[in-house]
């Protein structure tokens, strides 16, 4: 037989499914794998049931429906304060892992450089590969995870730089960016040239007093912003799989084409239904954040009534803890330990970062306060089991 593809050859199962099989096999509370364990808001699911005996069933329009993308300019252009044209500059996608892809192959070609911040979302890693760039990694250092804006700046005029991929509200660290550092990477990206491919999933899951600067708003960034985001985390949907791209005309109409051939489109009774919650006035958004620092509070609560060491996040819903003190050497193994003796399952986080870091592991906390206390009860017991 003649060999796969050389392209996808190093690709390695993903770490956090890993952790999640883990959990499964020690019956561990499974704080590994990012998805909410509670319902969607009411008013939306009750729709999908209404669409599921009216319809749409056939395929959307491949860019997205149109109802859909005019409620969703409406609700960005609320929250930016930037004018989002409908037609011109949306494209719906499968969740923003495609609006990623489809982002990253409109604009590289192959050989052409992507600078990325480390620690960062696992997916960056294969869609690089995908699309044929080669990533630059930039550290963001723990504990505060701030970047040296002339490390920054020696990656970007590299030769060959085409595009920086930000995250932001960030997973895995939940830093927030600021308006100044964006500023700093703003004025590098107009310097050098380069496209700005945001990450923007937990625009909404905030913690006071930190706020979200979508990075296309900033001057000059319009036009070479390429903002994919998704109703994933924001509607407790990550199952349905709709995501979208907001960019300039000329950038959207390349995307849109890179989308049909990958995806045609996304599922018509999904958009349909979850037109419902891109209508929801700033009520359901306040709600979700006063939630969100109810969950964040009583998990990072009671992991400082421990004498725990992490860092406080900004902003999405995950917290990284450090580890020194346990002695192990490797994250993978301490992991792997703690689901089998303390019953908790963790993310290393070595699987995030390019760095040779080991010292730090991943919790997410979108679960229910009942599945966090059972989880901090069971680490009340971590120093006993874990040396
Ligand atoms: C930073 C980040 N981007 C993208 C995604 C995936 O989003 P979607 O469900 O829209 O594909 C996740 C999911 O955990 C994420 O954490």
């Amino acid at each position: 037989m003649k060999e796969l593809s050389r392209r996808t050859a190093g690709f390695t199962d993903s770490v956090i499914r890993r952790m999640t099989r883990v959990s499964n096999q020690y019956g561990a509370i499974n704080l590994s794998q990012g998805f909410p364990d509670f319902e969607p808001p009411r008013e939306i699911t009750d729709r999908l049931k209404e669409v599921a005996a009216e319809g749409p069933h056939q395929y959307a329009l491949t860019w997205g429906a149109q109802n859909f993308r005019e409620a969703l300019a409406a609700k960005q252009e609320h929250f930016s304060g930037m004018k989002i044209n409908p037609d011109t500059e949306i494209v719906v996608t499968c969740g923003s892992t495609e609006a990623m892809m489809a982002a990253m192959m409109s604009v590289c070609n192959p050989g052409d450089k992507v600078v990325v911040f480390s620690p960062f979302y696992e997916n960056y890693g294969a869609d690089t590969i995908l699309s044929g760039a080669e990533p630059i990694y930039v550290p963001l250092k723990p504990p505060a995870f701030n970047f040296d804006a002339d490390e920054l700046e020696n990656a970007m005029k590299q030769e060959g730089v085409k595009a920086l991929i930000l995250c932001n509200p960030s997973n895995p660290c939940g830093k927030v960016f600021t308006r100044q550092e964006l500023s700093v990477i703003a004025d590098l990206a107009k310097k050098y040239d380069i496209y700005v491919i945001t990450d923007e999933v937990y625009e909404h899951i905030l913690y006071k007093p930190n706020e979200h600067v979508y990075m296309a708003s900033l001057p000059g960034m319009r036009e070479r912003t390429i903002m994919c985001n998704s109703l994933s985390k924001t509607y407790s949907i990550t199952g349905w799989r709709l995501g979208y791209v907001i960019a300039s005309p000329e950038i959207v109409d390349r995307v849109k084409k890179v989308h049909d051939f990958l995806t045609v489109g996304a599922a018509a009774p999904l958009m349909e239904a979850a037109v419902t919650g891109l209508r929801f006035g700033d009520e359901y958004y306040q709600g979700l954040q006063e939630h969100y620092t109810h969950m964040k509070n009583l998990f990072v609560g009671g992991l400082k009534n421990l004498g725990l060491k992490f860092t406080e996040p900004q902003g999405a819903y995950y917290v990284l803890m450090d580890i020194s003190e346990f002695g192990y050497e490797s994250d993978l193994v301490f992991c792997e330990d703690l689901a089998e003796k303390v019953g908790v399952g963790a993310v290393p986080g070595s699987s995030f970062f390019r760095e040779n870091v080991n010292h730090l592991i991943r919790f997410h906390f979108a679960k229910q306060d009942e599945t966090l206390l059972n989880a901090l009860d069971r680490l009340a017991d971590i120093r006993k089991k874990m040396r």
